[in-house]
């Protein structure tokens, strides 16, 4: 099957006093049509910049080259600033964490979303008021009519990403890259976002790239899971993969501070990845986590690592697992030979 969007090779350099921040090395990952692909990592691992690497919305500070990215099999290195708005306003679309840094309060709801259609595809003011009133009501607003002459201020915050996810869908696109769209709200309306969201990228059949913290909402909605560790996709997989058996050690540990159903103890401590991510700057060899990695040994400081994939579809980013061979790289930690390594 042909990937609806594939990145390659991807590398995001920020220009900073300091020096330069290597944001995201060497990130690989495709997204199928209809598919959801969660990108998963803590704070500062490089979500974002990967994310606004593919919209061609980096800062001006950041520099990226990729070997590939494509969407639908139109490669979108080397357009123009026009041709990749073209692309934004008809075959991607993005949903930022907060609403209000996307929406302009000088303007209503209504001009907002029928310029986002406008601006971009030759149609009327009629019918883009007309998509505006059947996507608002699709994400669950009532009254959409008279909504469309409020203004973001006059909202909740609930309703604001509703208006949010409305406005990414009015140009149709195949490909929706939704960044943490439910951490600024409360629960009740963080999981009703998340089961809208899911609920219409399955309806209109499009490609998601979800990232978010929230490994309880990845485990509802995506179909593969790409975890990130500072700027690397440290391993990958079907969510199946990643939840039942897990090989990085960063991975297994992020898995361990999440409650199991049946298998976490009632009132049971969860697990902790004790100390913090290293900030990317300057010369950067071996394995980035190997300050915090309980599994670590000589081999992770001297080696330039690469992604092993599997013929399976997995992958992983590990001087130790790779050092073994294991076509069922999972059960590695669970072999005491692996002390020989
Ligand atoms: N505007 C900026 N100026 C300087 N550094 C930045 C800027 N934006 C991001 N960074 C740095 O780039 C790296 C990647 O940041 P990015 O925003 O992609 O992380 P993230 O995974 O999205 O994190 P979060 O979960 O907090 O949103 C981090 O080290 C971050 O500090
Ligand atoms: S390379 Fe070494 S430090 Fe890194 S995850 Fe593997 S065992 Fe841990
Ligand atoms: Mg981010």
């Amino acid at each position: 099957m042909n990937a609806l969007l594939e990145v390659k090779n991807l590398y995001v350099d920020l220009n900073l006093p300091a020096g330069s921040l290597h944001a995201v090395r060497d990130v690989s990952f495709s997204v199928e049509k209809g598919k959801t692909l969660s990108l998963v990592g803590e704070s500062g691992c490089g979500k974002s910049m990967t994310a606004m690497a593919i919209m061609g919305l980096l800062p001006p500070s950041a520099t990226f080259r990729a070997d590939a990215i494509t969407l639908d099999g139109k490669s979108l290195l080397g357009m123009t600033e026009a041709q990749l708005s073209r692309v934004r306003g008809s075959q991607m679309a993005m949903i930022f964490q907060e609403p209000m840094t996307s929406l302009d309060p000088c303007y209503t709801i209504g001009n907002q979303l029928t310029e986002a259609l406008t601006t971009h595809q030759k149609v009327s003011a009629r019918k883009a008021r007309d998509r505006a009133v059947f996507l608002l009501e699709k994400v669950g607003i009532t009254g959409a009519s008279s909504r469309l002459k409020q203004y973001p201020h006059q909202l909740s915050g609930g309703l604001r990403q509703r208006i949010m996810i409305a406005m990414g869908l009015m140009c149709g696109p195949s490909l929706i890259i939704a960044d943490e769209p439910t951490t600024a709200l409360d629960v009740t309306i963080q999981a009703q976002i998340m089961g809208l969201l899911a609920g219409i990228q399955e309806e209109f059949n499009m490609g998601m790239i979800l990232i978010t913290h929230d490994l309880g909402v990845v485990s509802r909605v995506a179909d593969d899971v790409v975890i990130m560790y500072c700027g690397q996709v440290v391993e990958e997989g079907s969510i199946t993969d990643i939840f039942t058996r897990p090989v990085h050690p960063y991975t297994r540990g992020l898995m361990a501070c999440i409650p199991v159903p049946g298998k976490t103890e009632p009132g049971g401590k969860l697990g902790s990845i004790p100390g913090i991510v290293p900030t990317p700057i300057g010369e950067l060899w071996g394995c980035s986590f190997r300050s915090r990695c309980p599994q670590a040994g000589p081999a992770c400081a001297d080696k330039d690592l690469s992604l092993v994939c599997l013929p399976d579809g997995r992958a992983y980013r590990c001087a130790r697992i790779q050092a073994r061979g294991l076509s069922h790289p999972e059960t590695v930690w669970d072999d005491p030979e692996r002390e020989a390594n």
